[in-house]
């Protein structure tokens, strides 16, 4: 079977994709660099892979920017993150608002400096109608995290007497989490070479595709993220797909299902 925006259908697509972005430090250190200029590289990679699941059509792109044990990294590196962070949230905004990006900057913020926190609910503001890809970058994020506030949520509602805990469901925890109003996660992409989660989303990964791939997060181009979605495809749809076939349609993204 040939495959081509006619065949592929939206439906076969992931309409929610997360992506545990690794790799950073070992890309320059490999050219004697310090691990922040790999951070640096990877803000293009971040760039370049919003641009690719805009332009094919995906609802929800969730990366993982710095889990909750992150801040266990030397301080420089640490603070190194977060001005970067900032800049970001200063530099890139206005652009993603421009492109109908909706972003949720999603995790436990409060152990953020109040400069930072006051651009996200800025972006969050900016961007709260657009109606084009949701873009959630977690910081300060662990799924056990997520979870656990979740419980604190429908704990206090059962204090107040509005719950009975017979009524605390998946369903009903899932409506607390984080991302509650979005897709179901469909693919979750690792770059870096290691296979495990590192504490990313627990919770809605249950059902999601794994994919990982020795690809260090720089170097992780539109032809690394079509390969991921080929792979995708085809695990799905049991018949083969590739990369190149994928990248046709983000030339032509206006797939019929
Ligand atoms: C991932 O790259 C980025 C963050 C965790 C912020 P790393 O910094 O973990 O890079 P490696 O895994 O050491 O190469
Ligand atoms: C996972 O990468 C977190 C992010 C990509 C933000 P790490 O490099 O921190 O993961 P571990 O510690 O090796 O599991
Ligand atoms: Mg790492």
């Amino acid at each position: 079977m040939v495959l081509n925006a006619e065949t592929i259908s939206q439906q076969s697509l992931p309409r929610h994709i997360a992506i545990i972005m690794d790799g950073n430090g070992r890309w320059a250190q490999s050219r004697n660099r310090p691990r922040t200029y790999g951070h640096k590289k990877g803000v293009d990679s971040v760039r370049n892979a919003v641009q690719f699941c805009s332009k094919l059509g995906v609802e929800s792109l969730t990366l993982f920017a710095f889990s909750s044990e992150n801040w266990r990294r030397p301080e420089d590196e640490v603070s190194t993150l977060m001005e970067l962070f900032l800049l970001v949230l200063t530099k890139e905004v206005k652009k993603l608002h421009k492109n109908n990006v909706k972003l949720a900057v999603i995790g436990d913020l409060e152990r953020f400096p109040s400069s930072l926190q006051e651009r996200v609910g800025a972006a969050h503001q900016l961007t709260s109608e657009n109606t084009g890809l949701k873009l959630n970058v977690a910081a300060n994020y662990g799924g056990r995290w997520d979870i656990t506030q979740a419980a604190q949520k429908l704990a206090k509602q059962v204090a107040d007497g509005t719950l009975a805990p017979e009524q605390i469901t998946e369903e009903e925890l899932s409506k607390n989490l984080t991302m509650a109003n979005q897709s179901e996660l469909d693919l979750l992409i690792r770059t870096g070479g290691d296979y495990r989660i590192s504490n990313f989303l627990l919770w809605q990964a249950a059902y999601a595709e794994l994919y990982f791939t020795d690809t260090l997060w720089p170097d992780f181009n539109d032809e690394a993220f079509a390969e991921a979605i080929a792979c995708y495809v085809s695990r799905e749809r049991r018949f083969g797909c590739t990369g190149d076939q994928i990248k046709q349609l983000l030339a032509a993204p206006k797939i019929t299902s």
